[in-house]
């Protein structure tokens, strides 16, 4: 039976096991962002920021990246702007090599560039399909390529990768190309948790529904469309962009510290029926 003694040496031994502050979760962590510049990896960093985190903003777009970083920066944070393309290896070899001679090594690699071209199967052409391909599938492969030897290097890191409901399920409202790259990168999740779990090395994916960022804002105008995205969620709104920013914080941080390989929907319950 727990007496109010019992209770205190419990809650003693459980502080010390979980700590009851959740500020500053990642002050001595380094995290590198792909797509870092808007949306949901800017979404992302804002929240690493928050903890603490040294943030690397990787993306192509070096005007909006540049801002981005400076924003934070203003703001206090430890934040960078590099430009990488994330489907180009030599780009990847720079970033690396850039990294190894400003950091003490990389905590957390965030996949989360991505792109979307709305043509169905029928429609689009071999070079569309490759364009998809090249940024949201080699894109992060590289990534992890280059910098597990980081990660193995230095015990251990995070890996998450920006899927999607469309990795889960065949969504009808989205192209082949999209839902087919987006399930590679769930199962890539989950190999590459098989493999490099024993060097403390854990890789997860996120799995949005719909969220209003530059990559679904032409679309959501449509109203039609907009009212098909919301009649699809059983929470009966849209994916915010915070929503999905902490859940890759609980798989960057130390609460998340058993959770290798798993397929997290931030989706409002979209894949739940
Ligand atoms: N917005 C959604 O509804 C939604 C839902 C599920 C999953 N996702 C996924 O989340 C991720 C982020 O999406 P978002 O909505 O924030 O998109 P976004 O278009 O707002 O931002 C994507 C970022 O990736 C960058 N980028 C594009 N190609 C790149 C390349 N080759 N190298 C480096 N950077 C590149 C862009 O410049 C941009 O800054 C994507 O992988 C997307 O597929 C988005």
């Amino acid at each position: 039976m727990f007496n109010a003694n019992t209770k205190s040496h419990l809650q003693k031994a459980l502080n010390h096991h979980f700590p009851v502050s959740k500020n500053m979760r990642l002050k001595t962590r380094c995290a590198l962002i792909t797509g870092g510049a808007q949306g949901i990896g800017f979404a992302i960093a804002q929240i690493f920021c928050r903890e603490g985190a040294t943030v690397y903003l990787a993306d192509v777009n070096k005007e909006v990246g540049t801002a981005a970083a400076l924003k934070l920066r203003e703001a206090g944070s430890k934040a960078t702007f590099v430009y990488l393309d994330v489907s180009e290896d030599v780009s990847w070899k720079q970033v690396c090599s850039q990294f190894q001679k400003e950091t003490d090594g990389l905590d957390i690699l965030v996949n989360n560039a991505g792109i979307n071209i709305r043509k169905v199967i029928e429609e689009m052409s071999a070079e569309e399909l490759d364009m998809m391909y090249a940024v949201n599938i080699k894109g992060p492969f590289l990534g992890i390529k280059h910098l597990l030897p980081i990660m193995k290097a230095q015990g251990g890191g995070s890996i998450i990768n920006m899927s999607s409901v469309c990795g889960i399920i065949g969504h009808l409202y989205t192209p082949e190309a999209y839902t087919m790259a987006k399930g590679a990168l769930t199962t890539l999740t989950k190999s590459v948790a098989s493999r490099y779990g024993k060097y403390n090395i854990r890789c997860n994916s996120i799995n949005p529904s719909t969220a209003d960022t530059p990559l679904v804002q032409e679309m959501l105008k449509n109203p039609e469309w907009r009212k098909e995205r919301l009649g699809e969620v059983p929470l009966g709104r849209m994916a915010g962009l915070q929503d999905i920013a902490e859940a890759a914080l609980y798989l960057a941080s130390e609460e998340g510290n058993y959770i290798n390989g798993i397929t997290l929907p931030v989706d409002g319950g979209v894949t739940a029926y």
